[in-house]
């Protein structure tokens, strides 16, 4: 379910109208699915995470959004520290960029989510979230890009003002982030929801394992 700010809703537990949301109940009805799967709390993640068989397609990409959390956390503490006009510049530039790196090779992790995971939701019925996320992925692309490219330019250079690049990292921190926790906590638990058979899985990450992993 899509909001006037292009998010979608963490509904809370309650809007399955029942005593105890089982998940089967919710199956079909998009709202209440959100709501089955929208604990937002690390705690219900981390149990989340754990209840997924080794090598399934899910548990890869919540292990992949923790690598791409430490990249951000090192990339928030950089840009940071160069909002301070620090001596090091230069050499916080470089890591920046390096860290931008990183990130933009990260990219088969969203092109398995466009092309193997939403298009399957979609088909089902759970058009909107899938939506979203592909529509969020366009920015995050953007920003990577910039953070890739752009801070070895204003390398030596003193007097080229770094603070467009410092935004921009901190605009993605902050959205990769949160696209990261609406996945974990919302989307990839609606998947699991969604998407039941363990045969429809393995044809998935057939498919996942043709894309390739960051
Ligand atoms: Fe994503
Ligand atoms: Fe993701």
């Amino acid at each position: 379910m899509s909001t006037a700010n292009g998010d979608f809703e963490i509904q809370p537990h309650q809007a399955c109208e029942q005593d105890e949301c089982h998940e089967h109940e919710c199956e079909g009805h998009e709202t209440a699915a959100i709501g089955c799967g929208g604990a937002a709390t690390m705690e219900s993640e981390q149990e989340f995470y754990d209840s997924l068989p080794d090598g399934h397609m899910i548990r890869t990409f919540m292990d992949e959004h923790a690598t791409i959390r430490k990249s951000l956390d090192a990339l928030e503490a950089i840009a940071n520290k160069l909002k301070k006009n620090p001596e090091d510049r230069d050499a916080l530039l470089l890591e920046m960029s390096q860290l931008g790196g990183q990130l933009v090779k990260a990219e088969p992790h969203h092109q398995r989510e466009e092309e193997v995971l939403f298009p399957v939701l979609s088909q089902r019925g759970l058009a909107g979230p899938p939506s979203v996320m592909a529509h969020e992925h366009i920015e995050i692309r953007r920003l990577k890009h910039i953070l890739a490219d752009k801070p070895s330019l204003h390398m030596g250079d003193d007097g080229l003002p770094v603070k467009p690049i410092v935004d921009a990292a901190l605009v993605l921190v902050s959205t990769l982030r949160q696209h990261i926790d609406k996945e974990n906590r919302i989307l990839y638990p609606m998947s699991m929801q969604v998407i039941r058979e363990e045969r429809d899985w393995s044809q998935l990450k057939e498919r996942a394992d043709e894309i390739g992993y960051m």
